[in-house]
């Protein structure tokens, strides 16, 4: 039975969606058969034999769509290669503080799944635009200018570093 790879994310504003969709096809560029969706129509693993899963960091916190796909499909992961992909500095690409505490709220959140062992995990800056905000987050984060600083060439030799790995 062939089987393929999934690329799934979690998005609220669409920018991990984006980048889920670069990802997908550098992979597919490679050789590979890929399928993409949105991890929370994803109900079983069966016919994919690899995952990258994509999510971004909103308030501290990981989207509750990856958080409830890691509880899910806990058995389905152990035994396949995952890849993880994170969205969330949003302001200067090289201050290095807003990207230590990405990666700690992160670590935060993946403490509650000591069994899961991604074979890769990256962070990626991500995108900003305070006009999609809606009320109440409008209020106070609205002053904040609009930013993307996703960094497509780190995206894409990402993606490609992955391919012999998870072909
Ligand atoms: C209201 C709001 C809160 C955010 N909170 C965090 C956060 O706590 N940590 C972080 O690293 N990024 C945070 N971000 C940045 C998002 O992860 C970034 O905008 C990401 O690209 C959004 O992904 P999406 O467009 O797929 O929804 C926040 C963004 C917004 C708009």
């Amino acid at each position: 039975m062939s089987t393929s790879i999934l690329v799934g994310y979690a998005t609220r504003y669409g920018s991990t969606q984006e980048v889920a969709e670069a990802i997908a096809e550098t992979l597919r560029t490679a050789g590979l058969p890929v399928e993409l969706r949105p991890l929370r129509e994803v109900r079983s693993l069966d016919g994919y034999h690899a995952v990258v899963m994509g999510a971004p960091l909103f308030m501290f916190h990981w989207h509750k769509d990856a958080l409830n796909f890691l509880s899910r499909q806990r058995k389905a992961l152990s035994e396949r290669p995952v890849a993880v992909f994170v969205l969330g500095p949003v302001h200067d690409p090289h201050d290095e503080k807003e990207w230590l505490d990405s990666r700690a709220q992160l670590d935060k959140e993946l403490a509650q799944f000591p069994w899961f062992s991604p074979l890769a995990l990256e962070i990626f800056g991500g995108k900003y635009d305070p006009a999609t905000l809606q009320f109440p987050l409008k209020m106070f984060a609205g002053a904040e200018p609009a930013s993307d600083i996703r960094n497509w060439g780190a995206i894409h030799r990402w993606a490609e570093s992955l391919a012999p790995r998870l072909g």
